[in-house]
């Protein structure tokens, strides 16, 4: 396993994405344990990408659950269809919000998140766990994002 973490110096948010992820794929290549491997992706992201919030929801008994996460302590359980995570796991699509002021129902477990991006991973077609990732800055995540964070959740699709 990894024992460093490289982190590109570039300031382009794709060259980070484009060091980061074989590297997240090497690191939870040879671990099965799943707690494990979300644990370090979470932290491989905060690490390289600096995200003011950055976790995972678990989807158990009906509700999402929060899992490993990195950043201030967050809401632990979110009903179906609520917030822009349970909205994800409905749609099973990712969701971009550029102000979570102008999204309805939007959960602020924290007051200084004002942007945020959400993305599903499945297991047998269904939605097993979201990837949130919030910004205290407005309109901080694009395509760039989604294109990259994407990636990492098929990657968390063969471990979980
Ligand atoms: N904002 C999310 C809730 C999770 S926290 O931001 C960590 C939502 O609306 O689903």
């Amino acid at each position: 396993m990894a024992e460093q973490l490289i982190i590109a110096t570039s300031a382009d948010k794709a060259e980070k994405y484009k060091t980061l992820i074989p590297q997240i794929e090497a690191l939870v290549q040879e671990e099965k344990d799943v707690v494990a491997n979300l644990s370090n992706t979470v932290a491989a992201l905060r690490q390289t990408m600096n995200f003011f919030w950055v976790g995972f929801y678990l989807v158990k008994e009906n509700q999402l659950v929060l899992g490993p996460f990195q950043g201030p302590i967050a809401c632990t359980r979110i009903n179906y269809g609520k917030g822009v995570c349970g909205t994800t796991w409905k749609e099973k699509k990712t969701i971009l919000v550029p102000d979570v002021e102008e999204f309805p129902g939007h959960i602020a477990c924290s007051s200084d998140s004002k942007s945020e991006i959400v993305l599903p991973a499945f297991k047998n077609d269904e939605v097993a766990l979201v990837l949130d990732v919030d910004s205290d800055k407005l309109n901080d995540f694009d395509e760039t994002d989604r294109h990259y964070l994407e990636q990492v959740m098929r990657i968390v699709e063969k471990f979980i």
